[in-house]
């Protein structure tokens, strides 16, 4: 069974629904990350399962237990912010000791939790610095100890990394990634980093308006995009209608015939990156050829990018850098059949 289940989530503010009949799963010692564009509801989805505030409707199950409408104190959850929202006038030691005091714990126990989890960041001999005297990095590190001191049944970061720079942001989702291995807990993750959440988790739900359209492994959803939406979201840029003619034999709607590795029933659209099509001179004989013309050429340092208009829709296409294809050349694209994706 699953740790935490959100069953037929309604949940907004007033009379705006933002999360419609909204199911979610987590299961214990599994890091699952929330990707969707801005105001898709993330954070909204977070402070629900936090107890910031209660749903519309539907059901919060939490290790079997209806958590729907048990209060924020007393669900052991952590929370990390993009702001760190640490206690200004406390030094580092009482920042992090806080959630201990709290649950009234004796000063030794909190002594010794409390130096344990700054050892565990790397942040032994800071116990009293204030957060002003600290780095944006050192303060998020100061957030994490304080959420995981408590050692929380669930912990929720929503954008913890976003204020850092590119480079500190990656040392910390390691860094992150590697705390829940060692400590082993069950993580909410929000984010609007493609590249941030594939690397930090298990598995990835990605939301558009309101609901989860695919939660699968990173890998599944890099491989195998279940929509459109998801597709475009890692990458794929080039869209086809196809019609099926056999096998694995389609048919573009100028005639072209297109074979694929994978096959589907019916109609469906063929979806294919950039850097898995081809660039060739006019007429070459070639696989799921497919006839064009340049329209821009952008230089990107090792590639090109070409978008080339063809009579099945325009395609963005990346060449070697030495492959010059100037604007308004007629050209044949190949489409690799073993990285072509079908969708409904
Ligand atoms: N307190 C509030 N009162 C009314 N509407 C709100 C409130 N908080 C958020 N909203 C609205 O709810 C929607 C979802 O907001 P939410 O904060 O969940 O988005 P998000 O996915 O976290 O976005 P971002 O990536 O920008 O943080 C948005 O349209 C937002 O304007
Ligand atoms: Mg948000």
């Amino acid at each position: 069974m699953a740790l935490l289940e959100l069953k037929n989530i309604t949940a907004g503010y007033d009379q705006n629904i933002i999360l419609k009949d909204f199911d979610l799963s987590v299961e214990k010692g599994e890091f699952v990350s929330l990707l969707g564009s801005s105001g898709c509801g993330k954070t909204t989805c977070l402070r629900m399962i936090a107890g910031f505030s209660e749903p519309m409707a539907g059901q919060i199950i939490f290790d079997g237990k209806d958590y729907t409408k048990v209060p924020l104190h007393k669900r052991n959850f952590g929370f990390v912010f993009q702001s760190y929202a640490l206690f200004p006038h406390l030094t580092v030691f009482d920042n992090v000791a806080f959630g201990l005091k709290m649950r009234k714990m004796d000063k030794e126990t909190i002594r010794h939790e409390v130096l344990h989890m700054l050892k565990v960041v790397d942040l032994e001999g800071f116990e009293s610095r204030y957060p002003r005297e600290m780095s944006g990095g050192q303060r998020q590190r100061v957030a994490l100890a304080r959420a995981l001191v408590i050692k929380p049944d669930l912990l929720m970061f929503d954008e913890p990394l976003s204020n850092l720079d590119a480079k500190l942001r990656v040392k910390m989702r390691v860094e992150i990634r590697r705390l829940q291995q060692e400590l082993g807990f069950t993580a909410i993750y929000v984010t609007h980093d493609q590249e941030e959440c594939f690397a930090i988790s298990d598995k990835v739900a990605i939301m558009n308006k309101g609901v989860i359209e695919q939660m699968d492994t990173p890998s599944e959803i890099y491989n195998r995009p279940k929509t459109e939406f998801i597709a475009r979201f890692v990458g794929f840029e080039n869209f086809i209608d196809l019609e099926r003619t056999g096998g694995c034999e389609f048919k573009a709607n100028n005639g072209a015939r297109i074979v694929t590795a994978a096959d589907h029933e019916g109609s469906c659209k063929g979806c294919i990156r950039p850097g898995d099509v081809t660039v060739h001179a006019a007429g070459a004989q070639v696989p799921n050829a497919i006839q064009g013309r340049v329209l821009v050429s952008t230089f990107l340092g090792q590639r090109n990018q070409l978008n080339v208009q063809t009579d099945v829709g325009e395609f963005v296409v990346s060449t070697d850098q030495n492959q010059v294809f100037p604007v308004g050349e007629t050209v044949t694209l190949s489409l690799a059949a073993n990285k072509i994706i079908l969708i409904d």
